[in-house]
């Protein structure tokens, strides 16, 4: 990552290396913050960078900070420009990872929130794949719980929730697989370290609702929308642990992930250990649409430049 790529922090453009934020702030102590996670495509027949369904993405954000008592100081329509302001100073003609960051930059000592505009930051990386969509991942059950709802809201997409996605991913790693599907208290599939989780069962899509302490996630509703023209039927439902290990496929998805074959999940391989039949329909799809080839959902992708 370029020191010059252009940033946006306390409301102007700056330079990658001039947003800074002091050791004693809030956000860093204590992680008072929120953010999304959007992916621009570069369209290369189209010569256009599409963002991804960043309405949805900044609705989101405005629900995390207010559920978080932060206040953020932009509409939906001036964070979306925003976007494609700092995409157009970066001369993003490739596929990026957008990144909006809201937190309390405050430096007293105190893990309090308060009424005062919270601090914004926009930065935007190049990211091509976040896992391994091809060969597909591993992955195990983790030993540690989703936070619920009524502790750290995952909902909210709270820096501080991450802690807990990097204890279960670290753990992950360090026997051997890819990553970790949370369960919830009460032992059900919540989701991943930062994806959602569909199952495929009896030729068609299951996966865990939005009230399993998991994110109201924007490709898994992508998923869910698309699934139609698929003739795919999709339940949404509470899942049970062992159905993991009785699916014939399995994957991830998220606005990193994308759509992320799972070919093991506890050392149990889902159908012949590589990525099933339905995943790739679903992967191949989705490709399709983000990059702004589907005209039915062109109202989905954001044009950069004019
Ligand atoms: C914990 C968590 N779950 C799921 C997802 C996927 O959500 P979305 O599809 O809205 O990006 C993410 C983020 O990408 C996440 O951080």
């Amino acid at each position: 990552m370029s020191d010059a790529s252009v940033t946006f922090f306390k409301g102007r453009f700056c330079s990658f290396h001039e947003a800074q934020v002091s050791v004693r702030s809030k956000a860093i102590n204590y992680g008072l913050g929120c953010f999304e996670g959007i992916r621009a495509y570069w369209n290369p027949e189209a010569k256009q960078l599409y963002v991804f369904r960043p309405r949805e993405h900044y609705e989101r954000l405005r629900q995390s900070c207010r559920i978080l008592h932060l206040n953020l100081p932009y509409t939906v329509e001036q964070l979306i420009d925003l976007t494609a302001e700092v995409c157009r100073r970066n001369h993003h003609r490739e596929d990026v990872y957008v990144r909006p960051l809201v937190f309390n930059n405050h430096e007293t000592l105190s893990p309090t929130l308060t009424s005062d505009p919270a601090e914004f930051a926009l930065y935007t990386l190049p990211l091509r794949e976040y896992l391994d969509t091809s060969k597909g991942v591993t992955a195990c059950v983790s030993s540690w719980r989703r936070l619920t709802d009524n502790m750290i809201p995952a909902r909210a997409k709270p820096t501080a929730a991450y802690l807990n996605s990097a204890l279960a991913r670290h753990e992950a790693k360090a026997n051997g697989y890819d990553e970790a599907i949370f369960l919830t208290h009460d032992g059900y599939v919540s989701e991943g370290s930062a994806e959602h989780i569909f199952l495929v069962r009896h030729g068609g899509l299951l996966t865990p609702t939005s009230q399993e302490d998991n994110l109201d996630g924007i490709t898994r509703r992508t998923i869910c929308e698309l699934a139609g023209d698929l003739d795919l039927p999709v339940t949404e439902r509470r899942v049970s642990r062992t159905e993991l290990y009785v699916a014939e496929e399995a994957f991830l998805c998220g606005t990193g992930a994308e759509v992320t074959p799972l070919v093991e999940i506890d050392r149990r391989p889902l159908g012949n250990g590589k990525p099933g039949p339905v995943t790739e329909r679903v992967k191949d799809y989705y490709y399709k649409v983000v990059h702004g080839s589907v005209p039915k959902y062109a109202a989905w992708t954001h044009a950069v430049y004019a």
